[in-house]
């Protein structure tokens, strides 16, 4: 489409506004509840947004091409299966769009939710939201779009439902294919700033009892003797015979998850129990070595030299986690910033920013901790653009998405083929 107009509900900071904008689109409305959100998305495009969707009467939202949604995924009540979709879906905040789409008819909607929309409630939140957006009049696939950054070399896994929605008298929405094994190497250089150019690098740096705590962990995954690198989490606590474990006193009482945990760990403490006895000693001595920071959870997979600073960590409350060093995880809105091993530092809003494809002109929240919350509620700007391009019937995005192109086959093959 060359020129439309649009709508943007639940704005956060605008993710979707930075795409459709580049699409040459014009927004006539946005909302979102969170006055922080809302100072951010004014700061960047100039429109103050409504707060709360639920008082704002579709009337008086104006006329626009395009709707466009990341809601809050809510379940929907059982009660309301035997109502009809109406019922079903009030209550809810899908219900607000659908209500808006209704009474507006736009061409197109594109909506996005967490990737567990697909499956919650055995699948009936999606039957309920497919069918009631069918309902309204308009093409949707049948089947939820499952798609991540990372799929397109963006290096963030950040796996979401894309909902696309195509008004039935504009046109036919063709099934949307993404072969697994086509997912391009990803390389967190892409985003990543030099240190050069962070001005208030310090911030971001770890700290010296930080980098050594981190060291003794390496040291321990480098110093152990195993076939494989533990895929359970390891417990600093739980490193020493099952009867001398601090838990031990109330065996009965726990529960068999962790009684599994502590055998592992103690198995890995009998094979290994004069390095790791001497390790102990010596991590013990940092301070930062208790709680959550006692724990560690390899996620990196299998390799003969591991080096936690080849890899992503993130502090979480259960433990030290690593993953691999070519993409980050999700950015998620609690404060669980990923650690940059190679750069020995944190992530840094203007990389989160990068994570989810803002330009670098956008002009984040002053406050960091408001910035990373921001920035991992947002959806990502690049997957808008090529969902949203799809659905306006680009060809080139169209055919590559189409199964010919992603698995070198004219049609996927028929579950019942003709009888000779
Ligand atoms: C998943 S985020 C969407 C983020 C957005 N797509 C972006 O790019 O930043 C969902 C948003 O819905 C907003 N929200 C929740 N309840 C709302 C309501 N009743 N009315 C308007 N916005 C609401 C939240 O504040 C949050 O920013």
């Amino acid at each position: 489409m060359k020129e439309f107009t649009y709508i943007d509900l639940f704005c956060g900071i605008g993710g979707f506004h930075q795409a459709m904008k580049e699409l040459g689109g014009k927004c006539v409305y946005a909302c979102d509840i969170d006055a922080d959100c809302r100072k951010t998305y004014e700061r960047n495009y100039g429109i103050r947004p409504d707060g709360d969707i639920t008082v704002v009467k579709e009337e008086d939202i104006p006329h626009h091409n395009v709707l466009c949604g990341g809601f809050p995924c809510q379940a929907f009540s059982k009660a309301g299966k035997r109502l009809g979709f109406a019922d079903e879906t009030k209550g809810t905040l899908f219900f607000d769009i659908l209500r808006i789409m209704n009474y507006h008819k736009p061409e197109y909607a594109l909506l996005e939710n967490v990737r567990n929309l697909a499956s919650h409630d055995h699948g009936n939140t999606w039957k309920v939201i497919h069918d009631s957006l069918v309902n309204a009049g308009y093409n949707v696939l049948d089947e939820p779009v499952i798609f991540s950054p990372h799929y397109i070399g963006i290096p963030q896994h950040r796996e979401r439902v894309f909902i696309m929605c195509v008004r039935k008298d504009i046109g036919d929405l063709p099934p949307f294919y993404f072969n697994q094994e086509r997912i391009p190497p990803c390389r967190i250089e892409d985003i990543l700033l030099s240190d050069s150019e962070i001005p208030d690098l310090d911030r971001y740096r770890l700290k010296p009892q930080q980098i050594e705590w981190i060291d003794n962990w390496n040291e321990f995954l480098q110093g152990i003797r195993c076939d494989k690198l533990p895929g359970f989490p390891v417990w600093a606590d739980s490193l020493c015979a099952v009867e001398d474990n601090p838990m031990a006193g109330q065996w009965n009482q726990l529960p068999g998850w962790m009684k599994t945990f502590i055998k592992k760990n103690s198995e890995l403490w009998e094979n290994n129990k004069e390095f790791i006895d001497a390790w102990l000693e010596k991590a013990k001595k940092n301070p930062l070595f208790f709680g959550a920071k006692a724990k560690l959870e390899w996620q990196a997979g299998e390799t003969k030299h591991p080096d936690v600073w080849q890899h992503i960590m993130q502090i979480r409350p259960s433990g030290l986690r690593v993953k691999p060093g070519t993409y980050f995880p999700a950015l998620v809105a609690i404060t669980q910033t990923s650690i940059v091993g190679k750069r020995k530092r944190f992530l840094t809003p203007r990389e989160c920013a990068r994570l989810q494809s803002f330009p670098d002109s956008f002009m984040y929240d002053d406050k960091n901790s408001q910035a990373y919350k921001q920035f991992g509620n947002s959806i990502n700007v690049a997957l808008v653009k090529l969902f949203a391009q799809y659905m306006f019937g680009d060809r080139d995005v169209q055919e590559k998405y189409s199964f010919k192109a992603q698995f070198g086959k004219a049609s996927e093959p028929t579950l019942f083929p003709d009888m000779p």
